[in-house]
């Protein structure tokens, strides 16, 4: 099946106060740069650190914030350039689910208004209908129809996110954007809104762009991931290639916090802390943006940026260190546990 989602040469960029000279503006490229496609029916998910630019990538594809550079086309069609009805036509397509249910529900709704609203300010259904669509959703999301009459608070967080997810599918969109779903809700619940969003993209043929800070909450969610640092995506692979054969050093250190994965591999390899905190991201390192943190970095990673490259079929990687051999850097540094 072709792209649903084919993002080209994306930077979103933020003007920023500084002190300094006066009249020169300052900007912050939260998104630098970046490129990438989802097949219709699969997840991509975005996987990086707080403040890597995930949440920004994804609201530019939404247009939700203005792209600086870079095309987003939606099933072949160009979006950033829509405008008036096109581009509400467009939103219908494209919806949010956000992490915390807490703060993006209004507490003065009741349930089935919040559901509904999607509906009301982007279609043009009758109430009838919409009261028709809304029941089905309440049901596909595991809530009671009686429940449609509750307001936010009489709700578990776990059972907000079912009305934030019903809410998402309101508009019967191709592509949601689920940034963090489940990072606000207790493991045990986690579990339960993964298997009801796996069941929905099955039943509903969604596409789903996946993001979230953790490699364990994605490893039984995505068909492909890409892992962005400080704007730019460093690697990006099937799920099996990224989890099995990690070659950026900064995959293999998210990669060894994660206790859920495969243990006999945890087991070879030594877990490899990150040192610091990403430099400052108006000021970023003119190189290789991960060269302060860095555990294998050598002299050329300070002054050349290294660019994305396809080492094998569909994975690609930004590491100088890393050539068509696709070895990790890092096995030069670690011995076994
Ligand atoms: N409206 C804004 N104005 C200025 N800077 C912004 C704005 N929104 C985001 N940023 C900056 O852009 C960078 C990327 O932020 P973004 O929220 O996209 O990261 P993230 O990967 O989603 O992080 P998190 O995991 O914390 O949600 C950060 O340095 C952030 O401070
Ligand atoms: S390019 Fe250099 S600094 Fe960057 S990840 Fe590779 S080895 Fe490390
Ligand atoms: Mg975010």
């Amino acid at each position: 099946m072709g792209d649903l989602l084919d993002v080209q040469n994306l930077s979103v960029r933020f003007e920023v106060k500084r002190g300094g000279v006066f009249g020169k503006k300052t900007y912050l490229h939260a998104v630098d740069d970046i490129s990438f496609a989802v097949k219709k029916g699969e997840t991509l998910a975005i996987v990086g650190e707080s403040g890597s630019g995930k949440t920004t990538a994804a609201l530019a594809v939404a247009r939700l914030v203005n792209a600086w550079r870079g095309k987003v086309a939606l099933s072949g069609r160009d979006i950033l350039g829509l405008e008036g009805e096109a581009l509400r036509q467009a939103r219908r397509q494209v919806q949010f689910i956000f992490q915390d249910p807490y703060s993006s529900l209004n507490p003065r709704q009741r349930a089935e208004a919040i559901v509904r609203e999607p509906l009301d300010s982007l279609s043009d259904k009758p109430d009838a209908e919409k009261q028709e669509i809304v029941a089905g959703l309440f049901k596909a999301v595991g809530l009671r129809p009686e429940q449609q009459r509750l307001f936010p608070h009489q709700f578990s967080g776990g059972q907000r996110q079912r009305i934030g997810i019903a809410r998402a599918l309101a508009t019967r969109p191709e592509l949601i954007i689920c940034d963090e779903p489940v990072s606000a809700l207790d493991v045990a619940v986690q579990a339960q809104i993964l298997n009801l969003l796996r069941r929905l993209q099955t039943e509903f043929g969604l596409t789903y762009l996946f993001i979230s800070h953790d490699l364990g909450v994605v490893q039984h969610m995505s068909d492909s991931i890409a892992v962005m640092y400080m704007g730019k995506i460093v690697e990006h692979a099937d799920r099996i290639s990224l989890f099995s054969n990690p070659l950026h050093p900064y995959t293999g250190a998210l990669l060894s916090a994660v206790p859920s994965v495969d243990k006999a591999r945890r087991a070879a390899t030594k877990r490899i802390l990150i040192p610091g905190d990403p430099p400052d991201p108006v000021n970023p390192p003119k190189g290789c943006r991960f060269v302060t943190r860095c555990p294998v970095a050598e002299a050329r990673c300070r002054d050349v940026p290294p660019p994305l490259r396809e080492v094998r079929p569909g994975h690609r990687i930004a590491c100088h260190l890393v050539d068509e051999r696709a070895v990790s850097p890092l096995a030069a540094v670690q011995a076994p546990a």
